[in-house]
């Protein structure tokens, strides 16, 4: 049994971590460190709901469809209304967008603007709440580039190069949120009997010696030569690793919190099951690039199979693109098996 008196170590609250990070900026106004708190508490109202998602009242799905064409589950709407709520009135942020709603998402004429935008996926692996399994929320700050008034959508459409922060909150059997300001990765376990989040994982950085490869291999017969290939390299020993093993739970945030920890490479390849979504499932501006700076800031790399991520300029707010994230060594051997292999297939 564990309580709040039973610490003894240094303790430090992800309030004082944000802070102390902030004063190595000395230009820095603290619209940003507020930004992040305001996240931190929307994860607490995220992670108290989620807790108690089991119950009856919200079990089951709200009836609608978003805009991917899927169903949305109430804890979905829930998620999309805290971050929403919590951040509209602040005046830190010019817009926002979320792979919830269609449009980008204005701050109400009634409240001032800030110099920030943020995006998110306010729940990340929607299919695994009824079933009791891990899920998550991931978001990404970018500054504003419009110079006066409301946010607009090329705010929204920015390369992931330019983020200013990103990270996520993971709801698993201990509620955790990761972030990084470009100052290395950070990641904080909540204590539920305190309500604080605390610094657990300082400094993440990823292992050389991955453990784990991560892609719905249901999806298998799909796959494009390449990624067949790359698949069966990342099975064997070879020079650079041991062979890996499979770990797939489906839901993005914690599918890359485990590799994050242990090393290892996720994957979401375009492969052609569903026609209607030829490049893959996963979508640039709430998943790719908020992961993929956080995983470039731990020392591994990401890319859709042919660059970087981070490098990708979107043109629509939805775009999905195809996902290789992890180790470098890892991600890397990817892009050459497919530059090999699927040079008919890149045109998918
Ligand atoms: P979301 O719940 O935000 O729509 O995202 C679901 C995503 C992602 O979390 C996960 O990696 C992927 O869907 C799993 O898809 P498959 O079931 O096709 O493997
Ligand atoms: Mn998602
Ligand atoms: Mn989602």
């Amino acid at each position: 049994m564990t309580d709040a008196n039973s610490y003894t170590g240094k303790l430090v609250t992800i309030e004082r971590y944000i802070l102390e990070q902030q004063q190595s900026h000395p230009e820095a106004t603290g619209t940003l460190t507020n930004l992040l708190y305001d996240l931190a508490l929307a994860a607490k109202i995220i992670a108290s709901k989620t807790t108690r998602a089991g119950l009856a009242e919200i079990l089951g799905s709200a009836g609608e469809e978003n805009v991917q064409g899927e169903e949305v589950q109430k804890l979905d709407a829930f998620a999309q209304r805290t971050l929403y709520r919590l951040n509209d009135h602040t005046g830190r942020l010019a817009v926002m967008a979320s792979e919830e709603v269609e449009e980008i998402i204005p701050i109400p004429e009634r409240f001032p603007v800030g110099p920030y935008v943020l995006v998110f996926d306010p729940l990340d692996g929607s299919s695994n709440i009824d079933v009791n399994v891990s899920i998550g929320t991931i978001f990404g700050i970018y500054r504003r580039k419009s110079t006066a008034g409301r946010g607009t959508l090329e705010d929204v459409l920015q390369p992931g190069r330019n983020l200013v922060a990103a990270g996520y909150i993971l709801y698993g059997a201990s509620t955790m949120m990761v972030y990084s300001t470009g100052n290395g990765v950070h990641g904080f376990t909540l204590d539920p009997a305190i309500g604080e989040f605390l610094l657990s994982h300082p400094h993440i950085r990823l292992t050389d010696k991955p453990k784990y490869y991560s892609v719905n291999q249901g999806y298998q017969p799909y796959w494009t030569p390449g990624v067949q290939a790359y698949t069966e390299w990342l099975q064997r020993d070879t020079p650079e690793k041991k062979g890996l093993s499979l770990r797939y739970i489906g839901s993005l945030v914690a599918d890359f919190h485990r590799n994050l920890l242990a090393g290892g490479v996720f994957y979401y390849p375009a492969d052609r099951k569903d026609p209607k979504k030829p490049g893959g499932k996963l979508r640039l501006i709430y998943e790719a690039n908020p992961l993929a700076f956080l995983i470039e800031q731990a020392g591994g790399y990401a890319s859709d199979g042919t660059q970087a991520i981070l490098d990708i300029q979107p043109t629509k707010l939805h775009q999905r693109v195809p996902l290789f994230i992890g180790n470098r060594i890892l991600v890397e051997q990817a892009e050459a098996l497919i530059r090999t292999h699927d040079q008919t297939a890149v045109s998918l």
